[in-house]
């Protein structure tokens, strides 16, 4: 497979952001296999570190140069130590990241991966090489195909990338372009390679995954269509897929639910805020009134499914009254898991360029400390509501203690046994004691 099989080289990344860029570092590092790179675990062994990075909050895009920071030294020491930036904050800032951090060799946008080689063997020796296109060819096909080598049993694979949605507080449409959506047949055999490789769990990812068209047989297929033909794969016993949008959510996807049993009962929806004057600035196109009626509809298709979200706090204009609504949906959903992040101005979107009037920042986190409270609340109830049930769990690792196997509910909850699993198991478990991160249980055979 490699073309310089006696060059091996060093390569060490570190990944930031979202499951899409975890997908995308494992293509990288795959593609720059090809010129000899093998990956190593920290960045003073490293021959190259590639930062695969995230721009979509302010702290985030911070991260990365604090980070290059610290390899000043590492640089000194080695002169031909190659340092690449990659994802979003790359595709955000381009060439301005080579004039604040001089030492940056490479700078890469996320379409653009499949074109790392050739990069790489410009990039060095005050070299300097930039691609942050959006070509025409598809990056997914120009990357060489995964080596067979045995996997863990989770693995995400993107069907679509990219968002047309356009929120005023959003990065995402401007790092990662227009919505594509991966063809059918690419799809299930890259699912079938997973699967031969050990892999039971396929986490379908998208920026709007269930906004996905894929062409396929006969024409177009949207998200539930895909899962349905997914789910025909043997040996592939589970199937999730993040992030959703609630305008697509349509009645297949909604049935698929219900009616598909190796899709998983755990939707991630996000609302960010539960205040319809906030979701119009935030161009969000529904009312909070449409969110509970979806979730009502989800629910009817699989009564224990659970719900998880994202909102943002102290977007620009939000009152002590908007921030309510938003306790008050949350009050009304009842999450088993929730994210939740301050208003982070973004260069370039319409929110931050419209300048509104920002809310105070101390008012803001108290909001946010209120808003986390009442989540971590319902966090907790909705895992101790597991303790005396019986759930099905992916053993995925070794756990902490001796003889401690650690796995993932249906629910996408951490669960630890004692008993003798292997990874990889999927085996029936006995809920018997709520932790603070994790759920104990006890085999049932
Ligand atoms: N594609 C996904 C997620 C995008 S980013 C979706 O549409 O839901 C993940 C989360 O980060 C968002 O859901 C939002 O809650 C948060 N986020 C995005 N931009 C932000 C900003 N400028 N400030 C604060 N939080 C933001
Ligand atoms: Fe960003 Fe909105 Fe697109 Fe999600 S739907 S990626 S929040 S613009
Ligand atoms: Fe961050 Fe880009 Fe993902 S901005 S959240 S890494 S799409």
């Amino acid at each position: 497979m490699s073309e310089t099989p006696s060059n091996t080289k060093k390569l060490y990344i570190k990944t930031y952001g979202c499951q899409m860029n975890v997908y995308d570092s494992e293509r990288m590092a795959e593609a720059l296999g090809g010129s000899g790179y093998t990956e190593v675990s920290s960045p003073e062994e490293a021959d190259m570190i590639l930062l695969n990075t995230c721009h979509i909050r302010e702290k985030a895009a911070e991260k990365v140069y604090s980070e290059l920071g610290r390899y000043k030294d590492l640089k000194i020491a080695n002169p031909d130590l190659k340092i690449g930036v990659a994802g979003c904050v790359a595709q955000a800032e381009g060439e301005e990241i080579m004039r604040r951090q001089p030492m940056v060799d490479l700078v890469v946008g996320p379409q653009s991966y499949h074109r790392l080689p050739e990069l790489e063997a410009k990039a060095g020796h005050g070299q300097k090489a930039l691609d942050t296109d959006f070509p025409e060819e598809d990056k997914f096909e120009k990357l060489k195909s995964r080596p067979k080598a045995k996997r863990a049993p989770a693995a995400f694979l993107t069907v679509q990338e990219g968002c047309d949605k356009f929120c005023a507080f959003c990065v995402v449409p401007y790092t990662r372009g227009a919505e594509v959506s991966r063809p059918v047949d690419r799809i299930l055999t890259e699912a079938r390679d997973l699967v031969e490789r050990g892999v039971r769990e396929i986490t379908l990812l998208g920026q709007n995954v269930n906004a996905y068209h894929g062409a396929g047989e006969g024409g177009t297929w949207g998200l539930a269509r895909l899962i349905r033909e997914l789910a025909k794969v043997d040996g592939l016993e589970r199937i999730r897929f993040t992030t959703s949008h609630p305008n697509d959510m349509e009645d297949d996807l909604i049935a698929a639910h219900g009616d598909c049993e190796k899709l998983m009962p755990y939707l991630h929806l996000p609302v960010q805020s539960g205040s319809d004057k906030i979701l119009k600035a935030m161009n969000r196109k529904h009312t909070a009134e449409e969110y509970l009626r979806l979730i009502e509809r989800i629910r009817a298709a699989r009564p224990d499914i659970a719900m998880s979200g994202d909102f943002i706090v102290g977007f620009p204009g939000e009152t002590d009254q908007d921030f309510e609504d938003t306790m008050s949906l949350v009050r009304e959903v009842g999450y088993g898991s929730a994210f939740s992040f301050k208003y982070s101005p973004r260069p370039g979107t319409p929110a931050a360029e419209k300048g509104d009037k920002m809310v105070d920042p101390d008012v803001a986190s108290e909001r946010l400390h209120r808003l986390q409270s009442l989540i971590t609340e319902q966090q907790h109830a909705f895992q101790d509501a597991m303790v005396g049930r019986e759930v099905s769990v992916l053993f995925e690792r070794k756990g902490r203690l001796p003889g401690q196997m650690v796995g993932k509910s249906e629910y996408l909850h951490a669960v630890h046994v004692t008993d003798d699993v292997a990874v990889g198991d999927i085996q029936r478990v006995r809920i018997i004691e709520s932790g603070p991160n994790s759920l104990g249980g006890v085999l049932l055979r």
